[in-house]
């Protein structure tokens, strides 16, 4: 009987995320009952929300001190007990961050076989799905429109900026430290990039956005969604994709400063969303995608990180900005 190695939260952090929230332990690995499918993990995928989910009930159960930590996965069926799956199908499920996995069918979304296996959880996982809805979707970009983008050398805000340009769009990005931001412009085609690190969001927007911003894509909330709103053209769209900015710590004492009153007189649209409310749309959407990153218009960047005990460090560093593009951990 093989080993499962789990990593488990053994406390809520109050403050900063930190290793030492998180511990190793062995058990056996798990056989699967009706139903079900047991799962070889392959590549855990590491997302800003893993932090989010630890203050409390989102979209998902809180992850609770003591568990699995949760997490989603590119894994392969390796026995099965279910007709719709067998082995050596490989599947995107919330796993947790462990070599195996017991799930029933109905938590398991089939994938099919690409190369290289990795593009599954980034431009065509969450990732690029978030980035394709949330701008296509909710913000709907016009030909020659300002779209500005947050967390912008992000797996999420790095494939939306992309994406804003191949339809004809100026975009800006705001991210963190002077490489990334020359990333943005050199490598991504960029037209603008804000370094929030070093300079005053709330200016450098007003050269790089000078007719303002017909779209904000917003991944992170707090001071730069304020600077952002501020500047918004009359009619703009805001995409509330997230807000990481609020993820890592104790939650910000008061809101951004200008709602409603901006909303009201310059007429904006803000909307949430949640990748799944999509689904239906997945297949035309990696259809899509695909093309793009055939024809070298849409480029990838990914960063793997090799063990799953390295899977804690590795969401810390996330969470400090450490990842350009999508973040993941092998595990086998
Ligand atoms: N609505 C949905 O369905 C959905 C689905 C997936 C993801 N999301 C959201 O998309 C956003 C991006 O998530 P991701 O998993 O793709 O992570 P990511 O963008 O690959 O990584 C997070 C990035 O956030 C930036 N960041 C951290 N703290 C920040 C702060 N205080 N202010 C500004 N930027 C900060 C860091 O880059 P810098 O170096 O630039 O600081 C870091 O690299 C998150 O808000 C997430 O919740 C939403």
């Amino acid at each position: 009987m093989s080993t499962n190695r789990q990593i488990l939260l053994i406390e809520t952090p109050k403050g900063k995320l930190a290793p030492e929230h998180f511990r190793l332990r062995r058990s056996e690995m798990p056989s699967p009952g009706e139903g079900e499918a047991l799962l070889r993990v392959r590549y855990i995928s590491l997302d800003a929300a893993n932090r989010a989910w630890m203050q409390g009930a989102t979209y998902r159960g809180a992850v609770e001190a003591g568990s699995v930590m949760a997490g989603g996965a590119l894994a392969e069926v390796i026995a099965s007990k279910t007709p719709e799956f067998v082995p050596g199908d490989l599947v995107f499920a919330d796993t947790g961050w462990q070599d195996y996995a017991v799930l029933p069918a109905k938590a398991l979304i089939k994938l099919p076989h690409i190369e290289p296996m990795t593009h599954l959880l980034s431009v065509y996982g969450i990732a690029g799905l978030t980035a394709y809805f949330g701008l296509l979707r909710i913000a709907s970009p016009r030909e020659a429109e300002t779209v500005v983008v947050s967390a912008a050398a992000g797996s999420v805000g790095s494939i939306v900026g992309q994406i804003a340009k191949i339809k004809h769009c100026r975009v800006v990005g705001i991210a963190g430290g002077r490489e990334k931001c020359d990333w943005l412009l050199n490598d991504l085609g960029f037209d603008a990039a804000v370094d929030y690190k070093s300079e005053s969001v709330f200016k450098a927007l007003k050269s790089a956005a000078p007719r303002g911003i017909d779209v904000y894509f917003d991944n992170v909330g707090g001071d730069i969604f304020e600077a952002c709103l501020a500047q918004m053209s009359i009619g703009g769209r805001i995409c509330c994709c997230g807000a990481v900015s609020a993820y890592d710590g104790a939650p910000p004492t008061a809101g951004p400063r200008g709602i409603p009153g901006l909303i009201v007189v310059k007429r904006l649209t803000l909307k949430g969303f949640i990748v799944t409310d999509f689904f239906a749309e997945r297949d035309t959407a990696i259809a899509e995608l695909r093309s793009w990153v055939a024809s070298g218009r849409l480029k990838v960047q990914e960063e793997v990180i090799e063990g799953l005990e390295n899977t804690p460090r590795a969401l810390v560093g996330l969470l400090a900005g450490e990842n350009r593009g999508k973040r993941m951990v092998k595990v086998a």
